[in-house]
């Protein structure tokens, strides 16, 4: 197998049609992923229909502003199988501070950063962002996947409490979350009617279909 690095990041790898991160814990899986080793590497396939990340990369979203040392602020971290490809690419100098509300599962999230130590799990809700201010620091990069009606509020609020001038943000948008009757073509247009109006710079915005239904990924940068 010949692994490469992507256009977009030169941490994330393919073999022409699966995409893969470098794990930062050998022999550490983290969802059932095949873990390939390759040349005293380990490379960890990262499964686009279990990662929003993963499907708009492999929609080819524009970029993916995230390398090693970068600061994350992850909302809605769930059991980690996202954050677990963002840990293997910031490395052992980045830090992810991982929010979820739910007790349960960040339970399964546990024996996970039990070795991957650059994931911080806070159990907290992220529409209370004050709640974590003497955890989380600032952050290069905000990542949202909370599947809620004030989703959009909600990362704003995170954005301006944490996100350093000229940082990112991802937002998965899950369109039957806002609104199960509309459109979910004029759900996305108003996210970004809402984003733009607050004044960040939309770099790009893709649809994830047919990974993950009715979902759109939205990417930011910060004033
Ligand atoms: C779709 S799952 C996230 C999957 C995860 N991002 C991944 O790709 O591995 C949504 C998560 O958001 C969490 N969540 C929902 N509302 C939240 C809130 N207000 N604050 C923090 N987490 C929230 C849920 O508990 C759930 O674990």
């Amino acid at each position: 197998m010949k692994f490469r690095p992507i256009r977009e990041n030169p941490h994330i790898y393919t073999d022409g049609r699966r995409l893969y991160t470098k794990n930062l814990i050998p022999g550490q899986k983290v969802y059932g992923e095949r873990i390939i080793r390759e040349k005293g590497e380990e490379y960890r396939e990262w499964i686009v229909n279990r990662s929003k990340l993963a499907a708009a990369i492999k929609k080819r979203i524009k970029e993916v502003p995230i390398k090693p040392g970068d600061k994350i602020l992850y909302l809605g971290i769930a059991a980690g199988t996202t954050a677990s490809h963002i840990s293997d690419i910031i490395g052992w100098d980045g830090v992810i501070f991982g929010i979820d509300v739910a007790p349960r599962i960040m339970r399964e999230l546990i024996p996970i950063v039990k070795d991957r130590k650059n994931i911080i799990p806070i159990l907290e809700d992220a529409s209370k962002p004050d709640k974590y201010l003497h955890i989380v620091s600032r952050v290069d990069l905000v990542y949202e996947d909370v599947a809620q009606p004030h989703q959009v509020d909600i990362f704003i609020r995170n954005i301006d409490y944490y996100l350093r001038g000229g940082g990112y943000g991802f937002l998965a948008v899950k369109a039957r979350s806002i609104d199960v009757t509309k459109n979910p073509k004029v759900i996305f247009r108003d996210v970004e009617k809402q984003l733009r109006e607050y004044g960040f710079r939309i770099i790009d915005v893709v649809r994830l279909d047919p990974y993950h239904k009715d979902h759109a990924m939205f990417l930011i940068q910060n004033k």
